[in-house]
């Protein structure tokens, strides 16, 4: 059995204040649910003062990118160990936004998902389809290519641990998410892909995650699907109410 993981993408949003703020009603709120993994991913001007906040808490905190360098010359950038430090366990990597409005790459995405996985962070690897490709019936062949060469040269006991996010671009902040039939037919076919080139054990312990337009209202009927194991959550993460029904949500059973 595959633990629900319910993770709050902050974007660019929160200052520490408002991280910390939302921590202390947040715990308040999820206090029993354990049987739910709950990550939140702040900017990294957070990471650390809500990983902090977080601490003794069930509540882990993720970075919303990284670089793969481990350091040097690189203006902007953090690296896979720096975030460790400052508290992160998990790393969101490839989401669409730095796809999309930063030119991020798949081969990017891979360097990205290795170096993480060497420094001991749990990648979040999204993936996804734009409408257009979804329109001209591309969509799981973009699926296809950016698993392949996103977890190029992983091992199974590699995949076995991290978690793909399915995130259709057109779902993202739209307000329109995929239907449950949809994501379901997308995360079977991303699973039947990781179990053909990384074997059925891996695939079968990998965490599948739907993430685009995810609110307290869709979330048992999207996350109650076989392959559904939890979500990524962008604008309804930012009120902790909302995530916490999310998260409730999500928890096995209740579905
Ligand atoms: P959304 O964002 O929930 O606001 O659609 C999801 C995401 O970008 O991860």
């Amino acid at each position: 059995m595959r633990t629900p993981l319910v993770v709050a993408n902050w974007k660019m949003f929160k200052t520490v204040a408002q991280a910390v703020a939302y921590v202390r009603e947040f715990t308040g709120l999820v206090s029993g649910m354990d049987d739910v993994e709950i990550v939140v991913a702040p900017p990294f001007t957070a990471v650390h003062a809500t990983a902090e906040a977080a601490r003794g808490s069930r509540i882990a905190i993720a970075g919303q990118d990284l670089y793969w360098e481990a350091e040097g010359a690189f203006t902007g950038e953090v690296s896979a160990a720096m975030l460790r430090e400052a508290g992160a366990r998990f790393v969101v990597i490839g989401h669409s936004e730095r796809r999309t409005k930063f030119g991020e790459t798949n081969d990017q995405v891979n360097r990205k998902v290795k170096a993480a996985t060497a420094a001991g962070l749990t990648p979040i690897v999204c993936i996804g389809e734009t409408l257009n490709e979804r329109e001209s019936c591309e969509t799981l062949r973009v699926l296809d290519r950016q698993i392949k060469t996103g977890l190029d040269g992983l091992t199974a006991n590699q995949v076995a641990a991290l978690a793909v996010a399915y995130e259709p671009v057109w779902a993202i902040g739209t307000g329109r998410n995929a239907t449950s039939a949809q994501a379901q037919e997308a995360h079977a076919h991303i699973r039947s892909r990781l179990s053909e080139w990384f074997g059925a054990e891996a695939a079968d312990a990998c965490r599948i995650l739907y993430g685009g337009s995810v609110k307290p209202a869709n979330t048992k009927e999207l996350v109650g699907q076989a392959d559904v194991d939890g979500a990524l959550v962008g604008g309804a993460s930012l009120d902790p109410k909302a995530f916490a029904e999310i998260v409730a949500g999500s928890r096995p059973g209740r579905i």
